[in-house]
């Protein structure tokens, strides 16, 4: 599946986001190894923290869904650059992907920036000082 391809389908989970405070609408889409793709988009709430966002709803989507493995990840929001996830997805994202799963930062004028998990999240803490 093509980067572009994986973000059309971002952008549909973007419509869908739930975002009265910020209004700040993001979308992510899943390519897991099975094949299927799954959706987040960024979910807010009137006590602010329990928000979550979008690559976490779709990775905790995938993952709640039997995924473990992954091939991409798609995340595109309104935003001059490709929209990069925040610290807490991103160590989020860390315990599932390794460099093999492709980052696509979008935003809506089809810009795309590539990125790897280790780039996002250098000098990590892992499931690797654990296991
Ligand atoms: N947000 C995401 O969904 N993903 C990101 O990578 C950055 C931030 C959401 C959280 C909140 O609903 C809104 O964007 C503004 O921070």
């Amino acid at each position: 599946m093509s980067p572009q391809e994986l973000v059309k389908h971002a952008k549909l989970a973007r419509t869908r986001a739930y975002v009265p405070y910020s209004g700040f609408k993001v979308g992510a889409a899943i390519l897991a190894k099975s094949g299927n793709i799954y959706l987040g988009c960024n979910i807010e709430n009137a006590a602010y923290s329990p928000t979550n966002c979008a690559e976490r709803t779709a990775i905790f989507n995938a993952i709640s869904q039997g995924e473990r493995e992954f091939v991409a990840l798609a995340i595109v929001a309104d935003t001059a650059k490709g929209c990069a996830p925040c610290g807490v997805c991103r160590q989020v994202l860390m315990e599932f992907f390794d460099d093999e799963v492709e980052i696509y930062l979008a935003n809506l004028q089809g810009d795309i920036a590539y990125r790897k998990i280790s780039q996002l999240l250098p000098d990590s803490f892992s499931r690797k000082e654990l296991l």
